[in-house]
């Protein structure tokens, strides 16, 4: 049995009203349909990995709500192991979501028991993480405990990939201690120059320690480039996209995975896009993960 990927962060339930286009501020529009549906980026990250077939469990926080029992039900019926999910008095996170006709979207996210994810609640799971294969992170769960975080699977030697999602400020001291950085085109401005190349960039980034990053740029691609000097630009694959939420959470998933499974890092990336790609051809962010076996069928017509 290999060794799970811990996802460290935010479970939202996800509130989505479609549109003809994302209204404007003061403007009022007449939606086509409106879903609730599981979200929030660590849980979707998390259920990327377990349709793929990986090990996975998720470590964070619910509210006692009924969002929080649904939320809590459908991680399980994923084969997520929820047993690092705390229930808080409270709220559970929420996300109001507008999903444009054209697969363009706006998320406001309200996060309930995701902010009460803290250093104490990591402190009583530090087994799980350190019998993680890699952890996940990204920044929808209070930015201290993020840093705790690293520092616990430092000590642990348990290699983490960091999602910047939502981007903000991180310490100096942290890019030597993860191992993939994975900002998008809006997230990547807050940590190098927007004047850089997309190849200059990561360069510059991995100078800084990391073991590689990958620059997710949404419709056009993604740039993957590794400490060892190499760098691949991706680009998407060509699908008609309906619902691009939760993609990027989807990329980060299947990339865990095969990176786990040993596979190169440009190999790995190309797994990634590809599920990134199923996905925005569905509604719903958890909804939207393609399993395994859609994704070898995809893979096996579009090779690198
Ligand atoms: O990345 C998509 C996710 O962002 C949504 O599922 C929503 O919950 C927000 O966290």
């Amino acid at each position: 049995m290999p060794k799970p990927i811990v996802v460290i962060g935010s479970i939202n339930m996800d509130l989505v009203a479609r549109t003809p286009r994302i209204p404007l501020a003061g403007e009022t529009l007449t939606g086509s349909a409106f879903d609730t549906t599981s979200g929030g980026k660590g849980a979707n990250q998390a259920v990327a990995i377990a349709r793929l077939g990986h090990p996975v469990a998720m470590l964070g926080a619910l509210g006692n709500d009924v969002f929080g029992d649904a939320l809590l039900k459908s991680l399980k019926a994923e084969g997520v192991d929820t047993s690092g999910i705390s229930r808080i008095p409270g709220p559970s996170g929420v996300a109001q979501i507008q999903v444009a006709d054209n697969g363009q979207n706006s998320i406001v996210v309200v996060p309930g028991a995701n902010a009460k994810v803290d250093t104490t609640l990591l402190d009583q799971q530090k087994a799980l993480i350190a019998s993680a294969g890699m952890v996940l992170l990204q920044l929808e769960i209070p930015r201290d405990t993020v840093l705790h975080a690293i520092d616990l699977c430092a000590a642990a030697r348990v290699p983490v990939m960091l999602d910047p999602a939502p981007a903000a400020p991180l310490p100096e001291s942290l890019w030597s201690r993860i191992a993939w950085f994975t900002p998008n085109e809006t997230e990547a401005p807050v940590y190098v120059s927007a004047k850089l190349t997309v190849k200059d960039a990561a360069q510059q980034l991995i100078a800084r320690g990391l073991k590689g990053v990958v620059l997710k740029r949404g419709a056009e691609g993604a740039l993957v480039a590794a400490r060892d000097g190499r760098a691949k630009w991706l680009p998407a694959f060509k699908v008609k996209a309906i619902d691009s939420v939760g993609a990027g959470d989807c990329f980060n998933g299947a990339l865990a995975v095969a990176l786990m499974e040993g596979q190169d890092p440009i190999v790995a990336a190309h797994f990634a896009s590809a599920a990134a790609a199923l996905s925005v051809t569905r509604r719903g962010a958890q909804a939207s993960m393609p399993t395994r076996a859609e994704l070898d069928r995809f893979l096996d017509t579009h090779s690198l």
